[in-house]
């Protein structure tokens, strides 16, 4: 079986790793995650790798370099998953990193830096809704006041990391220490559909776009449906849903901004109780932080106006953001001669999602290469990547790291 063939496998298997039965769903510090930890540590081991898992939950695999002092070199992505998720979707940087590491233990072949390959414990932040949780710990810029978040079983996020077997008092232990780290790299599908419009297999990552995401809650009055009038209602839906057209008809008129809301809960929740109560969510995202955080303002003045012309309440909170983050061009122009060995054009392109690379920035320099997906699908079972585009994956970090081991 050659590599992108024992990738693919891997793949299939590590899908089946999920806390619900017929989808692929892996929240942070999960029974799922310790048990796609124990999968892909097994991986790493058969790799040649010593194996730990970090105090927030962090699947870390070390390759040591020729001297017990050399510096390191991270290359990995996220293991937890959105609900019901495609298999690539953070897992495919992580097993690809691992056949590179393996193809050099086969070849009992050392580099002038050690590699250690992570697989981050939360990246998609569905659980406490945050993000990085797991790049921010490495990176030193994780907020120890997150610890307090509750899950929607009340659960708090402390309490999840030690029912893991992590340490939350231990996290910024995990902090990198700079001096010692020569950058990450992070192999991701593309989530879109440009590789795919260019008939590439790969492409360089030039940044990741900025993101903000905020929680609303419209709050009127919840009544009977069969007897209040329409004219004396505080419906909450309907408050809702002026909010959420404006959302989208907003970010239509503002070229490059893309702004969703992914989740929306009505209460009481009843089809015979006027909505009392609707909280929903807010991603809004752009390559430029300030035409972000002016968007931000501005579809939170519209909720506010919105609610007052109904005379209802609002809370608008900012749950969490993220700076856009510019890819080291030193590093990548390693990356994009990698690339040129293996397809002609070297296609440059920025993320509209976010990764791991976004908070590991924080603490060392990054580069990123996208992966063709079928149809940009992603956050969806639909999620499809080629085999023959994870061959040249592998073979173009191969490369990258056999140039950067040259230029040493
Ligand atoms: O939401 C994102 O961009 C990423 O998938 N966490
Ligand atoms: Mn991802
Ligand atoms: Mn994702």
């Amino acid at each position: 079986m050659n590599p992108a063939q024992l990738v693919m496998q891997r793949l299939d298997a590590l899908a089946q790793v999920s806390e619900a039965d017929g989808e692929t769903t892996r929240f942070f510090a999960s029974p799922a995650m310790r048990r796609a930890n124990e999968n892909v540590g097994l991986w790493m081991r058969e790799a040649g790798m010593e194996v730990r898992v970090d105090a927030i939950g962090n699947l870390i695999g070390h390759y040591a370099g020729v001297t017990p002092d050399a510096k390191l070199l991270l290359l990995g992505s996220h293991l937890d998953t959105v609900r019901d998720a495609g298999k690539f979707d953070g897992p495919l940087g992580v097993l690809v990193a691992i056949a590179c590491v393996q193809e050099l233990n086969e070849k009992n072949q050392r580099l002038p830096f050690a590699i250690e390959v992570v697989g981050f414990g939360d990246e998609e932040g569905v659980r406490f809704q945050s993000t990085y949780l797991g790049s921010r710990a490495l990176a030193g810029t994780f907020d120890t006041a997150e610890l307090k978040r509750t899950d929607a079983h009340g659960v708090t996020m402390a309490q999840a990391i030690r029912a893991f077997g992590g340490n939350p008092d231990d996290i910024m232990s995990a902090k990198l220490d700079p001096n010692r780290v020569l950058g990450y790299v992070e192999v991701h599908i593309e989530q879109g559909p440009v590789l795919e419009q260019n008939n590439l297999p790969i492409g360089v990552v030039s940044a990741i776009a900025g993101q903000t995401r905020a929680q609303l809650v419209f709050a009127g009055e919840a009544g009977h449906a069969g007897t209040v009038p329409m004219g004396l209602r505080r419906d909450a839906l309907c408050a809702a849903a002026a909010f959420v057209s404006k959302v989208e008809s907003h970010a239509q008129d503002c070229a490059g901004l893309v702004a969703t809301v992914g989740k929306l809960t009505v209460l009481p929740g009843a089809s015979n109780v006027i909505p009392g109560e609707v909280q929903l969510s807010l991603d809004v995202r752009h390559a430029e932080d300030a035409v972000r955080v002016r968007a931000c303002a501005e579809l939170k003045a519209l909720a506010e106006q919105i609610a007052r012309a109904r005379g209802m309440t609002l809370m608008f909170e900012t749950v969490h953001q993220n700076p856009a983050v510019l890819c080291d061009r030193q590093l990548t122009s390693v990356m994009e001669s990698a690339v040129r060995q293996q397809q002609c054009e070297v296609l440059s392109l920025p993320s509209g999602a976010g990764h791991d690379a976004a908070a590991m920035a924080a603490v060392t320099p990054v580069t990123m290469l996208f992966v063709r997906c079928k149809g940009g699908i992603s956050h969806n079972p639909a999620e499809s990547v080629m085999e023959s585009d994870v061959g040249v994956t592998i073979e173009v970090v191969n490369q990258f790291l056999n140039g950067l081991a040259e230029g040493w």
